[in-house]
């Protein structure tokens, strides 16, 4: 079997990567000439821990191929997956369907043979009914069905989450195409995936369902920490206590500085617009999306507080700027609402980040990039950690104290306990617990 995959971003690579792993022949089609040619040569665009070593043993065993050509890669696949980018559309918040449309129309022109069209880029409910009608259109004479397979990896464990998901979602119509599928996730069923094959409207609407209930859990839970702030309570064994009931869970319960990513702000707008244009309206995604818009400019304003309120002359040093840890991603990281803020109060801004730097470098001008952490707090008035890092979580707090002009530390992530940041004599401000 054979299979193509359009676009070779996170998913797509991911995606192109993992089933090549499965043991099928996989190409990985994208327009961006510079991306491909860097990947033919084993370079990988962006930072996913393991998956340079996945796409090189791929790739060296023959299974794994990239090109910018379509057709070649279209003509005879047994399934054509679609994964490019379905960004917020600028003015209203819908799902840009622009590239997924381009693509269905491409792959169209290029079918032969009955040939499975799968969307794995996050699209509304209504979308495969569309690119069913695109591809007839232009070619009547095709033989394809289209299914839905929406992707629940998230950036930094992308690979784990590909290979061992907890379900894997087909909105599927035909059987012939579910063979394909059933094909394809072949290896999963053998470790007793859970895989949900559904209608193609129940498929696209649980991919937006799923992210809007994680956004959800992650902003109820950062708004028990500013009441736990108000009344002296713990967040921490306010998440614990509540997690460990099995009906609520553990998971997405840290709070922190506001969910970002590439994903959670478009997808839950994006829903709010669907559920708005059906007469339905999905009231709790619409509050969660204005309280996590609101959460990140409140988070500039915790740190402009803990440097007393007037930032003009005063150094700010920033640890991490991706919207989490073990990605490059910048896309929607809170960093971009709150550093401007810092930038704005007449900061100087020193900030570091172990791989972000590179792209954040483009998206936030005056600040003053540095090699390492002790760099960005050094003589700083204020220090900031913005991203969990793991190097974070162990730096050495005397030393951070002493070459800072003053020992206060704004934690947004909650990494370190607060005995600790006494004992190393700061000035400690987290999130949901007593100062
Ligand atoms: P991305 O921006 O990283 O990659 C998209 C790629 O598609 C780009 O390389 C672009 O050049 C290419 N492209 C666009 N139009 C094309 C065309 N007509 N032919 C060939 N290539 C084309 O996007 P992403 O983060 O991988 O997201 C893709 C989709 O997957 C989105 O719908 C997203 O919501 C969804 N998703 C993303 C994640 C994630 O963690 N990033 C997880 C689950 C689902
Ligand atoms: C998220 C989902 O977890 C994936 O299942 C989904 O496939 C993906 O979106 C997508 O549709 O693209 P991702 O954005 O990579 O994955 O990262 P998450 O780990 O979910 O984190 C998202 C944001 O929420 C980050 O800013 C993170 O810091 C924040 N978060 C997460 C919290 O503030 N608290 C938590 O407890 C968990």
């Amino acid at each position: 079997m054979r299979i193509a995959v359009i676009g070779t971003g996170y998913v797509g690579l991911v995606s192109g990567a993992c089933f090549s792993e499965f043991g099928t022949e996989t190409t990985c089609v994208d327009l961006d000439q510079t991306k491909i040619e860097r990947l033919k040569k084993g370079e990988i665009p962006i930072y996913e821990p393991g998956l340079e070593d996945l796409v090189a043993k791929n790739a060296k065993a023959g299974r794994l191929n990239f090109t910018t050509e379509i057709a070649s890669a279209v003509a005879g696949a047994s399934a054509v997956f679609i994964a490019v980018g379905t960004p917020s559309r600028r003015g209203d918040g819908h799902a840009d369907l622009s590239y997924v449309y381009a693509a269905a129309k491409d792959i169209a022109r290029n079918l032969t043979g009955y040939t499975v069209i799968v969307t794995k880029s996050t699209v509304p409910v209504g979308t495969a009914r569309e690119i069913e009608r695109i591809v007839r259109a232009e070619r009547p004479d095709a033989d394809f069905d289209v299914c839905s397979n929406p992707e629940f990896l998230r950036e930094g464990a992308a690979i784990t989450d590909f290979m061992r998901p907890d379900r894997v979602v087909i909105g599927c119509e035909s059987d012939r195409a579910r063979e394909v599928m059933r094909q394809l996730y072949r290896p999963l069923y053998l470790i007793e995936t859970p895989i949900v094959f559904t209608t193609l409207e129940a498929s696209e609407l649980i991919k937006y369902a799923a992210n809007a209930f994680l956004a959800t859990k992650i902003t109820f839970i950062n708004e028990i920490a500013d009441l736990c702030e108000k009344v002296g309570a713990d967040v921490h064994d306010v998440a614990r206590g509540i997690g460990l009931d099995g009906r609520i869970g553990r998971k997405f319960l840290h709070a922190g500085p506001g969910y970002g990513g590439s994903c959670f702000p478009k997808d839950t707008i994006a829903l709010v617009r669907t559920a708005e244009e059906h007469n339905s309206p999905v009231r709790i995604v619409a509050a969660v999306v204005e309280i996590n818009d609101k959460r990140k400019r409140q988070m500039a304003e915790r740190i402009i507080d803990a440097g007393g309120g007037d930032l003009t002359g005063k150094t700010v040093g920033i640890l991490g700027v991706t919207f989490k840890p073990n990605t490059d991603d910048m896309r929607d990281a809170p960093s971009l609402d709150i550093i401007p803020a810092l930038l704005k109060a007449g900061a100087r801004v020193k900030a570091y980040d172990p791989v972000g730097m590179h792209e954040a470098e483009k998206l936030l001008p005056g600040v003053e990039w540095v090699e390492d952490a002790y760099k960005a707090v050094e003589n700083a008035d204020v220090a900031a950690i913005l991203t969990e890092w793991n190097e974070f979580r162990a730096l050495q707090l005397p030393r951070v104290a002493e070459i800072m002009n003053r020992p206060v530390l704004v934690d947004l992530r909650n990494v370190y306990n607060l005995a600790d940041m006494a004992q190393a004599g700061f000035e400690y401000h987290s999130i949901g617990r007593p100062a």
